[in-house]
């Protein structure tokens, strides 16, 4: 063989034993929190990995080794169409429930009764690894356990609480403020004890409306050899979530709970043509307003609505909304300092100098692109995570929080006015901008790198805290259920074997 030929050989052969065949999973057919996994799982794919990625929003924008098995069409997807009446006010208990029911049991079982499972039970194809979207079931661990590989569970929003006890994560209810609630840390004695039992609440609501189900729905698919979905929770191997201490809290963590916030974000795209005409403006700039991909403004109350046009008609700035401007009630005349877009790139938009104001709904995406780029929010929470991530920035004084039912056009306009001309607002943003970047790593190369360390390390055991066996479920004894043979399947803790340099 000629030299070249060898040395190209090599090269061809090292790189296949660099790339592994993942697996990834997102039964959630949220698209905004697809969205943070998509950009994941490109670059493992541009980076040589073969990705076969079960979800609801097959890419409009091939890659290769990128492969979509798709499962769109098993569940109403939350794009463009969750309206306000909707979402009404809900305790903690309802909010649990609907999180357990949308994001945990309909999922487990749509995904699950689904060709593509049953191809995927059928398929002889190896892989190294499981990477699964984590929100309201342990559902999708079982493919984990089938394939036998180590499992990545990457969490869309701040983490959630049932996932802490699995992974001996510190989560003191004294001073890290359960997502149900929308306490800051620095919590009074009475919202510690009210944090207490929201902490305890998620747990039991997480095992009796989700886990118990989905644990049968599992069972029913993977067969009755399956460990409990607990079990194999339990033996994860890394959890990524979307928080960072300088936007969330200073907390403790264990080595394989790795905060990548900001791991959507592509600060290396153009804009296109039309919105570079869009965004210059004689003008002195522009506000944007997005409510994300899952709830429209055309829904929006009338009042609310005109609450909005009037601020915006006596404000020397140029408005870009997206929405569907048909949608309005016919009524309603927008001042024609409003420019409609069905859809934005809204990080190019953020990022743009005329950028001073970003009017949203608070969600994880857009606020951390916001933040990334240093542009104040108004925030008006509509549900979930939102009220808990702009108590955060109010806090920061980087952000106005106004509650959707406090809507109207004087309180709007005192909003946005201080939030345009108070120099408090857009210093904050500033800084706060530069400790959110200010990394070793991108939030991208760190969630990369960690999850080719499992790869490479096999599922790294040695990042698992030992308090994670201390973990209590509902209904069972941990120590109990766990039967010999079951135990030969949990990890072994010396996977370092002592090297003895002296015999080498
Ligand atoms: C969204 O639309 C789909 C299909 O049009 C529908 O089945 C689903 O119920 C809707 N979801 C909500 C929350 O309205
Ligand atoms: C599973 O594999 C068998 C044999 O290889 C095949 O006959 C069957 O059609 C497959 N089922 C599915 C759902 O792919
Ligand atoms: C962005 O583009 C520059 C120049 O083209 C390149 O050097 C850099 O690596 C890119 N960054 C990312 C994160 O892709
Ligand atoms: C536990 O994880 C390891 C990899 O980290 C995997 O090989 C093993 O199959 C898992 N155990 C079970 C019961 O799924």
């Amino acid at each position: 063989m000629k030299p070249l030929g060898a040395i190209i050989l090599l090269l061809v052969t090292i790189d296949k034993c660099h790339s592994a065949n993942i697996l990834a999973i997102s039964p959630f057919g949220g698209k905004s929190h697809y969205i943070i996994i998509e950009r994941l799982l490109k670059t493992l794919a541009a980076r040589g990995h073969e990705v076969d990625t079960v979800s609801h929003f097959p890419t409009k924008h091939p890659t290769p080794r990128y492969n979509d098995i798709s499962v769109r069409g098993l569940l109403p997807l939350m794009q463009n169409n969750l309206t306000l009446d909707k979402v009404q006010e809900m305790s903690i208990l309802e909010c649990l429930q609907l999180v357990a029911k949308i994001a945990g049991v309909e999922p487990c079982k749509a995904v699950l009764n689904s060709k593509v499972a049953q191809y995927l039970k059928n398929t002889t194809k190896k892989y190294d690894l499981l990477i699964t979207h984590y929100f309201g079931t342990n559902c999708m661990l079982g493919f984990g356990h089938l394939f036998s590989v180590p499992t990545v569970a990457v969490i869309t929003s701040p983490s959630l609480p049932w996932i802490s006890p699995a992974i001996g994560l510190p989560d003191n209810p004294a001073y890290i403020p359960n997502i149900f609630t929308s306490f800051l840390p620095k919590m009074s004695i009475g919202e510690r004890v009210w944090n207490t039992v929201a902490y305890v609440l998620s747990i039991i609501s997480f095992e009796l409306f989700s886990n118990k189900q989905c644990n049968t729905i599992a069972k029913q698919f993977f067969g009755p050899q399956l460990p409990d979905l607990d079990d194999l929770l339990n033996n994860i191997s890394l959890v990524l979530v979307n928080s960072h201490f300088s936007i969330n809290q200073a907390r403790p963590a264990v080595p394989n709970f790795v905060e990548v916030a900001g791991l959507h974000i592509d600060e290396n795209t153009t804009l296109t043509k039309h919105f570079e005409r869009s965004l210059n403006t004689d003008e002195e700039g522009i506000i944007y307003l997005s409510f994300g991909s899952m709830v429209m403004t055309e829904s929006f109350n009338k009042e609310v609505l005109r609450a909005f046009f009037n601020t915006f008609k006596n404000l020397p700035y140029k408005v870009l909304w997206k929405a569907s401007p048909e949608k309005f009630p016919s009524d309603l005349q927008p001042p024609s300092n409003i420019q409609f877009e069905s859809w934005m790139p809204q990080m190019e938009i953020l990022c743009h100098p005329n950028v001073k104001l970003f009017v949203s709904h608070g969600g994880m995406l857009g606020t951390s692109e916001a933040i990334y780029c240093g542009v104040p929010i108004l925030g008006i929470p509509i549900f979930g995570d939102q009220v808990f991530n702009i108590r955060r920035y109010v806090e920061k004084e980087i952000a106005i929080e106004m509650p959707y039912k406090e809507i109207n056009e004087e309180k709007l306009t005192a909003a946005i006015k201080s939030l345009l001309y108070n120099p408090k607002y857009k210093f904050n943003m500033k800084k706060v901008s530069e400790l959110f970047k200010d990394r070793p790593a991108s939030a991208l190369e760190t969630a990369i790198y960690w999850i080719e360390y499992v790869i490479k390390y096999q599922g790294a055991p040695h990042l698992r805290s030992i308090a994670a066996d201390l973990s209590w479920s509902l209904g069972r004894y941990h120590s109990a259920k766990v039967g010999p043979e079951e135990k030969s399947l949990r990890i072994t803790y010396n996977f370092w074997e002592p090297i003895d340099y002296r015999s080498s």
